[in-house]
């Protein structure tokens, strides 16, 4: 196992990237660096948390390759992804004289890898950077597509660039010590995958349930793999999202919503899209697009990986004013992404979505 080895090429023409999934691949970090003529002059930027775990494995193969390597050390969580530590990276690079020719490792999860990428865009008007994410989202999502940003007081996300990183490597067995919830909240975004684009995949995460639990490296390389392909698929074809990458925003818009009614913190970003994703499925069946079974289907697979499914109790008008806010809405209507079936999705405008979302709420989500 520890020498297999899974390539897929991010195809966006000279600035191309390859993603490598494993697992070990931190053990040999070095060596891919050095045969993909990464710069020798390197900063790791990590967290506390991660450079506990993985730190020093990653130091000492950069090292023993040759590498001049640094590490820079910034607080971990979401309400630390702001300018204050943007800095900190910016005034460690500058204080360390890194030049142009230098560049960026992004050791970690998904708030990591968004500011080193931003931070790696526009230190020096940028420089290179390669993704290294410890977090099954991080793996399966922010880490391939280039989006790079941080948060701004008035909203996540706001401030940002797309920056495509030179190549991203996954190492699975990081995933061991990744708490179980932020594991299931990866795995969210794993079946989204299957629901947008791919039904062979949304049943073969059926079959492979009690591998993916146990976290055998098979069946997570195999599950890491589709969904980087379909990720890299969707933004081959819409890098900057003028309209088809926001197939990925599946669940995503109630999913928002859950999130800032119940007050950002008290969800996983995965477990509210996984609520998002059961009621833009009971949508679709409103609208005939899927059937009962097909909503009952998404709904057991997310629970059996220990997701919610159920929206919080809130009034029905806050949800609405809360998805209003949401980024989708063009003069006063809601565009969501709706799954045909399973394995296929659209875009469609919901104009009498009160009413649509009161009967889909107060009914319950259909159990099959
Ligand atoms: P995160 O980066 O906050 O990581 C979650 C927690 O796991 C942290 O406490 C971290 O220290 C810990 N951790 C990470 N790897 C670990 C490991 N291997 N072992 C033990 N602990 C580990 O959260 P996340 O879910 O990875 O990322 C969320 C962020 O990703 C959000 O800011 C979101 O906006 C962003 N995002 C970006 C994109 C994109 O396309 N760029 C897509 C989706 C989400
Ligand atoms: N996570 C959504 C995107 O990368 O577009």
């Amino acid at each position: 196992m520890a020498n297999r080895l899974e390539r897929l090429t991010v195809g966006l023409g000279d600035r191309a990237y390859p993603i490598w999934i494993g697992h070990g691949v931190l053990d040999r970090l070095g060596e891919a660096l050095q045969a993909v003529d990464f710069p020798r002059q390197v900063a790791i930027v990590t967290s506390p948390t991660i450079a506990g775990y993985y730190g020093e494995i990653v130091l000492q193969t950069l090292v023993d390759a040759g590498f001049s390597v640094s590490t820079i050390v910034i607080p971990d969580g979401e309400e630390h992804k702001n300018f204050v530590t943007l800095q900190k990276i910016l005034d460690a690079l500058i204080n360390q004289g890194f030049d142009r020719s230098s560049g960026l490792l992004a050791l970690g999860g998904g708030v990591i890898g968004d500011m080193v990428g931003f931070a790696a865009a526009i230190y020096l008007r940028g420089i290179a950077f390669a993704q290294v994410p410890t977090t099954l989202l991080a793996q399966v999502d922010s880490s391939v597509g280039g989006k790079t940003a941080v948060n701004h007081p008035l909203g996540k996300n706001l401030i940002g660039a797309f920056y495509q990183p030179r190549h991203v490597h996954i190492d699975v067995a990081t995933l061991a010590t990744l708490p179980t919830r932020e594991f299931a909240a990866g795995m969210a975004e794993v079946i989204k995958y299957g629901v947008i684009c791919d039904q062979e995949f949304f049943l073969d995460l059926a079959e492979q349930r009690e591998g993916l639990r146990q976290q055998d490296p098979e069946s997570l390389i195999r599950t890491v793999k589709r969904s980087c392909q379909i990720k890299a698929n969707v933004v081959e074809i819409d890098e900057k999202e003028s309209s088809f990458r926001a197939i990925l925003n599946f669940g995503h818009t109630f999913g928002h919503a859950v999130e800032s009614l119940a007050g950002y913190g008290t969800y996983r970003h995965g477990e509210a899209v996984a609520i998002g994703m059961v009621v833009a499925a009971e949508l679709s069946r409103r609208l005939e697009l899927c059937s009962l079974q097909d909503v009952a289907d998404i709904r057991e697979l997310l629970v059996s990986f220990d997701l919610p499914v159920d929206p919080p109790a809130y009034a029905i008008a806050d949800y609405i004013e809360a998805m209003q806010r949401d980024k989708k809405v063009k003069e006063g209507v809601l565009r969501l992404v709706l799954n045909r079936g399973i394995g296929d999705c659209l875009f469609q405008e919901v104009p009498q979505l009160d009413l649509l979302l009161t009967e889909t709420l107060k009914a319950g989500i259909s159990r099959g």
